[in-house]
């Protein structure tokens, strides 16, 4: 009976409901528009809650930082960016879903268009430039969240020391632990973040004042001055002493039919770069670190190739706009049976980074 009303409700295979008939609704949409419908559909809180409670919760328990995860899949930064919405995407199955990015001050963002698709790739093009209710706005509701069916942390930007060293004082007493986002390609202060020696300065002052897990996230690479200075930042984060990376963000293109003629893509197109880039950041970092792999993962296959390449947890947000909700549990229930039937990876194993 449970089994027949989950899927019903659609949220697990084999009909896929959100491909055959929900999605060809939302793509008439422009993408901002239909993802204010998404998010007006996971405001229904008590559907997405009694939707979790038909599903047995699978293996592939970890930790993160010694954070314990019912499962190693992350919702990635930018899908929740005001914190509303945490306990119906933790509902989803996420084993930890991080909200933001959070900017000190509210802030519209760029003009529009600023956000496209790409169908044909399943990915997507966001020039969105961080619209954020501000730091009040969002500490509010993350001290309302009763729930938390996942562990939450809250990506913060790093656009100014003083005002990034307040989000964290303010935040961290609400969540797991920080995501620090030195690496959106479409706000221009937060460039000169990934420049080593001023990473090395900001990060020396967050750390001596956390209490809690912090990680950064890094930007993609695609030709070697890129690469030498990301392995650079990823040094300067071993060297502070920071407790992981997450990578990578999206990857920065030209785009005329933004508003700002620019944009990051990310989803399937991705997959490349980011399996490209963990494995070099797992030799560079070495065992001691934690490595969240982030971009194009859309399946089990997908997950259990980061896993298997070096990361210890992994992140997805296009995947949830092309595969519908249903794909959390398709990919946690798939890294289950993986790890029942003994070949998940070391990282999955020790989970201890
Ligand atoms: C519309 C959109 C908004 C995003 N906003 C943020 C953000 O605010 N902060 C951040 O760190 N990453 C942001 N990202 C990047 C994602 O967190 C992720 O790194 C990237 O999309 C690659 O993962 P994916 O292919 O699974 O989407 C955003 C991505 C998209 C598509």
């Amino acid at each position: 009976m449970a089994s027949l009303l989950g899927r019903l409700l659609g949220l697990i295979p084999p009909f896929p409901w959100y491909r055959r008939l929900v999605r060809p609704l939302l793509f008439r949409l422009p993408p901002e528009t239909a993802q204010q419908l998404a998010e007006r559909a996971l405001g229904v809180r008590s559907f997405w809650r009694l939707a979790a409670s038909l599903h047995a919760d699978g293996a592939a328990h970890t930790t993160m930082a010694g954070i314990p995860l019912r499962n190693p899949v992350g919702l990635a930064a930018g899908f929740d960016k005001q914190c509303a919405l945490l306990d119906p995407l933790g509902d989803l199955g996420f084993g930890y879903v991080v909200g933001g990015t959070v900017t000190f001050d509210a802030r519209p963002g760029n003009p529009r268009p600023r956000l496209m698709r790409l169908p044909e790739r399943e990915s997507l093009i966001n020039a969105l430039g961080f619209p954020s209710d501000g730091l009040d706005a969002v500490a509010r509701r993350l001290r309302a969240l009763r729930r938390r069916p996942a562990v939450v942390l809250v990506s913060i930007a790093a656009l100014d020391e003083a005002e990034t060293e307040r989000c964290m004082e303010v935040l961290e007493p609400l969540v797991e632990g920080i995501e620090l986002n030195i690496s959106s390609p479409n706000t221009e202060g937060l460039r000169r973040f990934q420049e080593p020696d001023r990473l090395r300065a900001l990060l020396e002052r967050l750390n001596a004042r956390r209490s809690k897990p912090l990680f950064v996230k890094l930007p993609p690479y695609r030709d070697e001055p890129e690469r030498e200075n990301v392995l650079s930042l990823l040094r300067v984060c071993a060297e502070v002493g920071v407790s992981g990376v997450t990578a990578i963000n999206t990857v920065p293109t030209d785009e005329p039919r933004m508003a700002t003629g620019r944009g990051g893509i990310s989803g399937a197109a991705i997959l490349p770069d980011m399996l490209r880039i963990i494995p070099e950041l797992r030799r560079e970092a070495g065992g001691g670190m934690t490595i969240n792999a982030c971009g194009g993962i859309a399946s089990a296959a997908d997950a259990a190739a980061a896993l298997d390449a070096g990361a210890d947890t992994v992140q997805l947000y296009t995947a949830l706009v092309y595969r519908g909700p249903g794909v959390v549990r398709e990919i946690t229930a798939g890294l289950a049976s993986r790890e029942r039937s003994g070949t998940k990876s070391e990282h999955m194993e020790t989970g201890s980074r």
